[in-house]
């Protein structure tokens, strides 16, 4: 289905954006890993996060749904049985490199999970590397594509250095780590930590450390079980990413958004925009907290201009899934927009280094695709068109939002993949709107 996004007058008012997805996936996974049953509050119902929910029901836990809350009842950590069938994860990459993790010990038992098309192009084998060294095994298509088979194992600890800047595959290692005498995880740049607060919420031994170069270090040790009681969920950043750009663009535009996330680990995407000369106010976060709890902040946002920016390695794990929307932002600035040491944009639910560049110059933008990022020259906004998605969410809310800054307005091809991660957004906007 094509949807068209008009140029809007102004957006106003106050809304929640929907709640976190990494948040929703890692809730769940964790309630079916502990021992009694997990509240989980505003936990997020779209495409990905019910994934997790079928695929945690097909090893044995019950999922019971009542009004705003969903309760887990699990069977903790170590007993799991195999589902016949093979684990269908959809689009979720979250879900994919997390649940082996879990899978990885469950000693003497083989689980197979496949996806989409989508996923089926996303590797592995970063996975599949540190928990091979911890003792597991894990087939791949081609040694590293879905579907693929965990071959569950009694684990040895590591100490891993993660070799690209990964959260998932930091979590899929510390989710394996539960089980050994003690495993580490070196993180060049810190990349997001909600694994880490939940498990450490559970009652799991979790140190962290800053090295003298820098590195973040994380050591998990042996936990017999998980135990909380209640979860909550705060707003996702990611998906009020797209609501602050649009009011950061269109002219006229104020709104407030409440409850939403603002991990310091999430929310290099604030850093910038405020870095662009954008009136974001939020209480944020002090960089390099670690707590057991998710800060929730109300973010408040006016049309503003703005100037180019320059985004480099170490920031772009803070705010990987809204660098399209930097670009976006870009177009609208004084000056040049840079985006480097982004290469993993690469491989997410689409090439998003191509996808947004063919996407927004079709659209009238100045932008240069690099290896590892892109380069726009602010021409003062676009003129609009047609934009494909190629099935990535991300990029059909980016359309989205750059037809209501436009002049003429965008089509967006395949608008219903935005259901992946904000299935309400057309609902959500209309509120905004005069
Ligand atoms: C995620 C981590 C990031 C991000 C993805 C969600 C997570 O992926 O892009 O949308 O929930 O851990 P990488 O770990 O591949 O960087």
């Amino acid at each position: 289905m094509n949807a068209r996004f008009e140029p809007a007058s102004r957006l106003r008012g106050r809304l929640t954006p929907p709640p976190d997805k990494s948040i929703s996936h890692r809730a769940a996974l964790v309630g079916a890993m502990a021992s009694d049953p997990v509240c989980i509050r505003n936990y997020l119902h779209a495409a990905d996060t019910e994934s997790t929910l079928h695929a945690i029901g097909t090893l044995g836990a019950i999922v019971e749904r009542r009004h705003s809350e969903l309760v887990i009842r699990g069977g903790g950590l170590r007993n799991v049985q195999p589902p016949t069938l093979p684990i269908y994860v959809g689009n979720a990459g979250t879900l994919m490199r997390l649940l082996p993790g879990w899978l990885s010990f469950q000693r003497g038992h083989a689980f197979t999970l496949d996806g989409d098309e989508s996923i089926r192009r996303r590797p592995v084998d970063r996975i599949a590397e540190p928990l091979h060294l911890m003792g597991a095994t894990i087939e791949a298509r081609e040694g590293r594509y879905p579907p693929f088979t965990v071959h569950g194992a009694s684990l040895d600890g590591i100490v891993y250095e993660l070799p690209v800047a990964s959260a998932q595959v930091k979590s899929c290692v510390l989710l394996a780590g539960l089980t050994t005498d003690m495993t580490t995880v070196v993180e060049p740049n810190p990349t997001r930590d909600h694994t880490e607060r939940l498990l450490a919420r559970s009652g799991a031994s979790i140190e962290r450390q800053t090295l003298a170069g820098g590195q973040l270090q994380t050591t998990i040790r042996n936990a017999d079980e998980l135990e909380l009681e209640v979860i909550d969920v705060p707003g996702d950043l990611s998906s009020a990413a797209f609501l602050i750009t649009a009011g950061v663009l269109v002219a006229g535009s104020r709104l407030v958004l409440e409850n939403v996330g603002v991990n310091w680990t999430r929310s290099g995407f604030l850093r910038i925009v405020g870095r662009m000369g954008a009136v974001v106010i939020t209480d944020a976060e002090p960089d390099g907290t670690f707590s057991e709890q998710e800060p929730a902040a109300e973010i408040d946002i006016s049309h503003g201009p703005l100037e180019g920016v320059e985004v480099g390695p170490e920031e772009v794990p803070l705010a990987i899934d809204e660098l399209p929307l930097i670009a976006l932002l870009g177009c609208f600035a004084e000056g040049e927009t840079i985006v480097r040491g982004a290469q993993e944009l690469r491989i997410k639910e689409s090439d998003r280094i191509a996808a947004v560049v063919e996407g927004l110059r079709g659209l009238g933008a100045d932008i240069e695709d690099a290896p590892d990022g892109f380069a726009v020259r602010g021409t003062g906004g676009l003129a609009g068109g047609r934009l494909q998605t190629y099935g990535d969410h991300r990029l059909a809310l980016l359309g989205a939002v750059a037809g209501l800054a436009s002049k003429d307005g965008v089509e967006v091809v395949d608008m219903e993949a935005a259901t992946v991660s904000y299935p309400g957004f057309a609902e959500d906007l209309a509120t905004l709107m005069p």
